[in-house]
């Protein structure tokens, strides 16, 4: 078998066969064959697309590149959540403290943001002395002790997919179904949680921007966890606008933490309880209402655990940016779009995310948002906080703003989207 035959078969919009794709990904994963290789077989899956036995066979393949863990030791059902990656998305932080409080085992195997979407364990180091990178020993441990862990995946899971996701992010072939689908799956199967809920987002924020691509993306990705026997559903949900009123790490801690004590902004309580909702019922767990788990505090205990368990400082003050700067409407009437896209580039300049990989965020840095779509607006009041460690920033930051925020005469009609659009079973 040799790379350039496998690729020219996807550049001519064959079929690859199973053989193909199991010498391909091996080849990759031990550095037979080379970046620009598989590249560019990449951008012949993005342009022509793979059928169903080959994204099977792929994600298959990629699961097969590293090792599985396994939970059937644990006395409770576990049950996963996985967002596709949005703005203001801070959901897996109050969510899963709050199906572990409702008897269901959450094993939340994280990632970091990259470009404009906020990553889950960016946000969670903004606590004082919390640790994203567990021994498979520790994670088991946190996960008895507070019924929910969250952490990085080790190098050990679907390192085929780790190599391939750093390689399509800076190629241009993130945005292809059959890839996305692969990836995210390889990993979730190769985790082993026994039921998972994936959130598709759709919108200007998110990596499908039509509902018809989103509903594509979800019946590939719950065909497939079907198949490895992981009872998946997916919800797909609104993403043209940020979800909650803060983008950026220790901003949506403060709000997740408003959650998890009865509060928070009302599109963030709704849609963790839906998820909450799934979670459960996919891991068979029936009886308990998580809106009484918010209510009675059980949810916040165990966030505390699982936060302390991990050497977080749950008492400790959450870092605030050095400087800040107020952004004002400029007319009155209705604020009819409050684009996620732009926001969430907003926060990433701010410092909130990071261009390379490598690059460290600010913990303080990101987005306040003072008004949401369909709010009334007063000429002069704020209409967003902008934070940041570096002010010489703001220049940059405020462009990405440009056309993001509208403000339309008091009388235009305005029509607030639901937040699910959509469930797949
Ligand atoms: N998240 C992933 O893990 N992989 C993708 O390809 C896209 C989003």
């Amino acid at each position: 078998m040799d790379a350039p035959s496998v690729i020219r078969t996807k550049r001519d919009s064959g079929e690859l066969t199973d053989a193909q794709i199991d010498w391909v990904i091996d080849a990759y994963t031990r550095g037979e064959v080379a970046d620009e290789q598989m590249s560019a077989l990449a951008m012949a899956i993005l342009l022509n697309g793979m059928n169903l036995r080959e994204i099977s066979r792929w994600t298959d393949a990629m699961i097969r590149s590293g090792v599985r863990m396994d939970f059937s030791a644990l006395p409770l059902p576990t049950s996963d959540k996985h967002s596709t990656g949005g703005v203001g998305d801070k959901i897996t932080l109050p969510l899963a403290p709050l199906v572990a409080a409702c008897g269901a085992a959450v094993p939340q195997l994280s990632g970091r943001g990259l470009g404009h979407t906020g990553g889950t364990l960016d946000k969670l180091e903004s606590i004082p002395g919390w640790r994203a990178l567990l021994s498979n020993d520790e994670m088991m441990t946190v996960l008895r002790d507070a019924g929910a862990v969250i952490c990085a995946a080790g190098d050990g899971l679907a390192p085929a997919d780790k190599k391939l996701y750093a390689l399509r992010d800076v190629t241009g072939t993130v945005e292809a179904i059959p890839l996305i689908a692969s990836s995210i799956m390889s990993k979730k199967i190769a985790e082993g949680t026994g039921a998972l809920v994936l959130d598709v987002k759709v919108g200007s924020g998110a990596f499908m921007k039509n509902l018809a691509d989103a509903q594509e993306l979800a019946r590939t990705m719950v065909g497939l966890g079907k198949a490895a026997g992981v009872n998946t559903v997916a919800l797909l949900t609104d993403m043209s606008t940020p979800l909650g009123l803060t983008a950026g790490n220790a901003l949506e801690v403060r709000e997740s933490v408003e959650v998890l004590a009865g509060g928070g902004p009302a599109d963030v309580v709704e849609l963790t309880l839906a998820l909450a909702r799934e979670m459960l019922a996919a891991a068979g767990v029936h009886g308990k209402d998580p809106a009484d788990a918010l209510r009675d505090g059980s949810a916040m205990d165990h966030w505390r655990r699982m936060i302390s368990a991990q050497g977080g400082d749950v008492d400790a003050p959450l870092p605030v940016a050095r400087e800040q700067h107020v952004i004002t409407a400029s007319s009155s009437g209705v604020l009819t779009t409050l684009d996620a896209y732009a926001v969430g580039v907003c926060a990433w300049r701010l410092g909130a995310g990071r261009a390379r990989k490598e690059d460290p965020v600010q913990a303080g840095a990101g987005v306040e948002m003072h008004a949401k779509p369909g709010d009334p607006i007063v000429a002069g009041q704020p209409l967003l906080t902008l934070h940041t460690d570096t002010p010489e920033r703001y220049e940059y930051a405020i462009e990405a703003l440009a056309g993001g925020i509208v403000v339309d005469p008091a009388d235009t009609p305005f029509t607030a989207k639901p937040i699910v659009l959509d469930r797949i079973a």
